[in-house]
Order: C-alpha cells, then structure tokens, then sequence
C-alpha cells in the first residue's frame, strides 16, 4: 500500500468541491496579482499632468472593491477544501474504527491503547491538516510563486534574476530540515501516545492504585512521560524555530538585493517609480510562499507519517475471517460439538496448553468443564469460539468442520459470558439486550428473573433503566455476572457457554440460576466453566483438564469413583462447604 492510497477514494468522492475551490483560489490570486499593478500604473500617472484626484480616488475604490472580492472568495475556497478536508478526516476516521473492528483479539493483546488513540486523535488531525490547508497553501504557493515571479520579468528581467539568487539556499534548507522535522514528529507521537496510555491505564485501574498507595508512584510516572513528551515537544519547537526564521534571513538577502540594484535603476531611470513599488509588492508575493514553503514541509512530514502509521493498521489483516472452505450453505446451526485429537500453542509461545485433546457433547446436553487456574479452560471455548484460530480438522459442531462455518452463523449460535465481563455506560436494560436489541422489556424481565438478578435491579433507584457502568451506579461484581448471564440468555443462542460466570455468586444463588437456566433451556446445548463443583454436578458430561490433557471425562458419579482430581476437589469444596456454615 502506498502512502497515500487510503485518502485517494476520498479525494475522488470529493473533486468537484476541491476543483471550485481551487478555480476560485485562482481568482483570489489573480485578483491579488492586480493590485500592484493598479498602484503601479496610478503613481506612474502622478506624473502626467491630466491626471486628477477623482482618477486618484477611482484607483483606490477598485483596490478596495478587489479587497473585497478577496475577502468573498477566500470565505468561499475555505468552505470548501477546508470543509472538504473534514469530510476525509470523517471518512478516513470511519474506516479506521471499522477497519478496527474486525481485528482479533490477538491484535489487541498486543496493541497500546494509547497508541490506537493516538491514530484516532492526532494522526488524523495531521491528515486533514494536510489535505485542507496544506493543499491550499501548497496550490497557492505554486501559483503565486509563478505569477509573481513573471510579473516581476515584465518590469525588469536582470533585476528579477538577481533577486532570486538566495533562493536555491531556500531549497537547500528545506531539504535538510525536512527529514528532521520527519524524525522528530515520530518522536512527538511517540512519547503522546505512550503518555495518553499511561494516563488511561492509570486512571482505569485507579482503584489498585488507591489500594496500594501508589498515587506517588504513578504521579511519578506520569511526569516522567509529561516530561519526555515536552522534551521532544521542545525539541521539535528548536527545529522549527529555526528552520523557519532562518527561511526569512535568506529571503532578507533578496530584498536587500532589490534595494539596491533596483534602486540604482531607478536612479538610471530604466525602471520607474511605480514599477519600482509594484516589483517589491511582486518579490513580497514570491517570497511569502518561499517561507510558507517550510510550513507545507512540515505538514507534509505530519500528515504523510501520520498516513503511515494509520497505513500500519489498514494493513494489519483481520485474523478471524471465512476461509475458502466456508460454506455459506450452513446458517444454522443444532448444537452438537465434538473435539478431536486438538493440539493448540499460542502464537508467539513455545508453551503447548492442549495435547490430543478429544471429547464430545450432544445437541442439548449440558458440558462441564474443570480445572486447576491456568489449565487452558477458557482457551478451550475460545477456540470454539473462534476468538483465537484453532488447528484444523479438530473441533467439529454438527459434524461441520468449524472453519466450514460461517464467522457470522458461529457467533450468532453461541454466545458466550467471558470471565471479564463488561458493561456499557448504559441503561441495565440496554446491557442485557445488547445482543438483542428488539427485544421487548418482558423478555428482558425474563432473561433478568433467569438470572437471578431482577431483584436486584428493582431495588436499583431507576430500576431497568439505572444507568450501569463508568456514568452510573457502580454494580457488585455478583450483579455484574448476573446481568452478563441475562445479556447471554436473551440471545437465546443454540450454544450458551458460561466461563466462570458463577464465580462471584453465593453456592445458593448460583444452584437457583443453573437450575433456572437448565429450565429455560432445554434442547439446547449448554457449556458451563466453573471451579466449584457444586455447578457442575447437573451437567451430562464432565471434563477435567490438566497440564494439557482431558485428565478425567464422565458424569459426576463416574468421576467421583475414579478417586481422583474430581474427587479431590469434591471433598475438598464439602468441607469447606461446612465450615462455611459453621460459621
Ligand atoms: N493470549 C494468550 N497468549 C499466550 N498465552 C496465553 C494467552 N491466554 C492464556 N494464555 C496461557 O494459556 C494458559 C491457559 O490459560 P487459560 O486462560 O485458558 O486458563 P484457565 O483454565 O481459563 O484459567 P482460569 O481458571 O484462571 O481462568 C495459561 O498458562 C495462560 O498463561
Ligand atoms: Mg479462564
């Protein structure tokens, strides 16, 4: 992908605005090209006799009728490229975050947020800066530049010649401070997004912070960035600072050149006075886009590194995607699943989580699945979910292979309720039917009474339409799990898959919901992940995983006999089952 690329759709969609903006920035810059002239011819009349005050006083209402032509046109060609520059910074912004969207978990795993906002932020301001005045200016420069410098042949040719004998100088220094200023934005970009990172991370688990005292500690940190960040700000202020005065005291030699020769030509009279006046106007108008040329520069560096690093992204392929083998024959699917022979490592680990690992669960049964902390059980349903990429050829649901199944008909079929449960800053009602948003409120009641959490929602001060999450009531982490499992049974999916989601419930609460739920789902086919054995004892087939393997398979009798982790981890639950009531 070149550079560029991305924003030419854009730009096409766009043409016709820019195409009038830019007709009309030509009239401004004609229009501006006349004005030395008209005070050029008037002063060179003062020596006429015949000429009047009233000549005088025409003369200078054109210049202000021109004026104000100006001042309408440059209104207009704003409204338009600028607005124009806003429409891409839109789309362009749109594409990001859809693009975004169909990224994998892994790619956030591994992202910095604060490096995507830094793309959704900075990068695309240096962008649009560079598509709406950065074209403009650049158009202008080139016109400018051209017109003035041959207007100013038509007064005196040896005298414009030596006026832009500094200017080559000009190119010199641009070239050279360019790829610096590059460089340098890198760095500015750099050190904002890792500084808008730490600040996000900071904030978003400010409760560990409060909870060990660390407040210091990431102050510290902060100004460390802070400071970093205006370092290199400072830094990029250095070089600019002198690039572009710099830029000025080259284009004082030429003036300065001027004043000279061309005041001798006066002197000789080869040229005259007005012409005099109206070359310094045209050498003011060649020299302007001179030391705009550096500004350009440098939002060109902006813009274009920006573009790169969003280029980054775009070409960051989604991961999780139909293969060739999907057939999109299938949009349903029963609920049948089996595993076979399943070998998994994670990419850029050595570390195998599953080795030959076979197992199988019929339409409507109910699959439990156990395991020390750190077995691979979340990893299991992820695979089946296809939130990492298993191997092919080992997981199976209704004897599809999972890769013949479309991405869309496998996540409208199974949902699952992470061990991470998020909420939206949103209403309790809006949460539960994010996955089902034309379900109507009673349906929503029925998920939350499924749950076990309806309750406690009346008793919050706006009942379903408490607004949950960073805005409003903060929820218990029990009412949090509750309203994720009611989001999931709203859904109604053929596969219902429960990671951990019990864990913050009491023994009596999460009996009730499993029952409720085993209830209200009949035929269907169920996955429930859970450390205590107490919600797994109802379920039709029970795993155990360990150290890479099904290290126990069977129901809850037939584990029990094996005598083994099952069995240990039983006895060990009842007796602190007891004490807990003890107590
Ligand atoms: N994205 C990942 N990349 C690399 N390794 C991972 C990734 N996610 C998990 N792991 C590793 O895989 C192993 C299994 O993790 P997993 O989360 O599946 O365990 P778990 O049984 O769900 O544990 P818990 O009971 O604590 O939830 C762990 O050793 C973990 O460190
Ligand atoms: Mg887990």
């Amino acid at each position: 992908m070149k550079t560029f690329d991305a924003v030419i759709p854009y730009l096409k969609k766009g043409w016709k605005k820019i195409a009038v903006g830019l007709f009309v920035l030509v009239i401004v810059d004609a229009v501006q090209l006349i004005i030395p002239k008209i005070i050029q011819r008037t002063i060179d009349n003062f020596s006429q006799n015949d000429f009047t005050q009233a000549d005088i006083l025409k003369s200078s209402l054109f210049i202000v009728l021109l004026a104000a032509i100006i001042v309408v046109m440059r209104f207009v060609w704003r409204i338009l490229i600028i607005g124009n520059s806003f429409t891409l910074e839109m789309g362009l912004r749109e594409k990001f975050y859809k693009h975004l969207m169909t990224l994998s978990q892994n790619f956030f795993n591994f992202s910095k947020i604060g490096d995507l906002m830094a793309h959704a932020t900075n990068d695309l301001n240096a962008v649009r800066m560079l598509f709406g005045m950065g074209f403009i200016a650049g158009a202008d420069i080139i016109l400018m530049a051209t017109a003035s410098f041959l207007f100013m042949i038509t007064i005196n040719v040896k005298l414009t010649l030596m006026a832009i004998i500094p200017l080559p100088l000009l190119s010199f220094m641009i070239g050279y401070f360019g790829s610096r200023l590059h460089r340098r934005f890198g760095k500015v970009q750099a050190s904002f997004s890792t500084l808008s990172g730490m600040i996000q991370e900071s904030i978003s688990g400010i409760r560990v912070v409060k909870a060990f005292a660390q407040e210091d500690a990431e102050l510290k940190k902060m100004q460390e960035y802070s400071n970093n960040f205006v370092k290199e700000n400072i830094g990029m202020a250095k070089l600019s600072g002198f690039f572009h005065p710099s830029l000025a005291v080259i284009i004082s030699f030429s003036t300065v050149i001027v004043l000279v020769f061309g005041g001798q030509a006066v002197i000789k009279g080869d040229i005259t006075i007005g012409g005099f006046i109206a070359f310094f106007s045209y050498l003011g108008m060649l020299v302007w886009p001179m030391i705009a040329i550096g500004w350009i520069v440098d939002m060109y560096q902006r813009g274009s590194a920006s573009l790169k690093r969003l280029n980054n992204i775009w070409e960051t392929k989604p991961e999780i995607i139909n293969e060739p083998e999907t057939d999109f024959n299938i949009n349903e699917l029963q609920g049948s699943i089996s595993f076979k022979n399943l070998n998994y490592k994670y990419p850029k680990s050595s570390d195998m989580i599953f080795e030959n690992v076979t197992t199988s669960i019929d339409t409507g049964k109910t699959l439990a699945i156990c395991g020390k902390t750190g077995s691979g059980k979340s990893t299991f349903i992820d695979l089946l979910c296809r939130v990492y990429n298993p191997p092919k050829n080992s997981i199976y649901i209704d004897n599809h292979e999972l890769y013949t199944i479309p991405i869309e008909v496998l996540r409208k079929n199974i949902i699952m309720v992470p061990q991470d449960i998020f909420l939206f800053s949103d209403t309790v009602a809006n949460n539960i039917a994010l996955g089902n948003p034309s379900a109507s409120i009673e349906e929503v009641h029925k998920a939350a009474k499924i749950a076990a959490v309806y309750d406690d929602i009346m008793e919050f001060k706006n009942g379903f339409d408490t607004v949950v999450g960073e805005r409003g009531v903060t929820v218990s982490g029990g009412q949090k799990q509750r309203i994720a499992i009611a989001r999931a049974i709203l859904t109604n999916p053929k596969i219902l898959i429960l990671d951990d989601a019990l864990s913050a419930v009491d023994t009596k609460t999460e009996k009730q919901i499993l029952q409720n739920l085993l209830e209200a789902r009949k035929n269907k086919t169920n996955i429930i992940i859970a450390h205590r054995i107490s919600a797994l004892n109802h379920a039709d087939h029970i795993i155990a995983l360990d150290k890479g393997t099904i290290s126990e398979q069977g129901t809850h009798d037939e584990l029990l006999q094996l005598n083994g982790l099952y069995n240990e981890l039983y006895e060990k639950q009842k007796i602190e089952e007891k004490i807990g009531d003890v107590k």
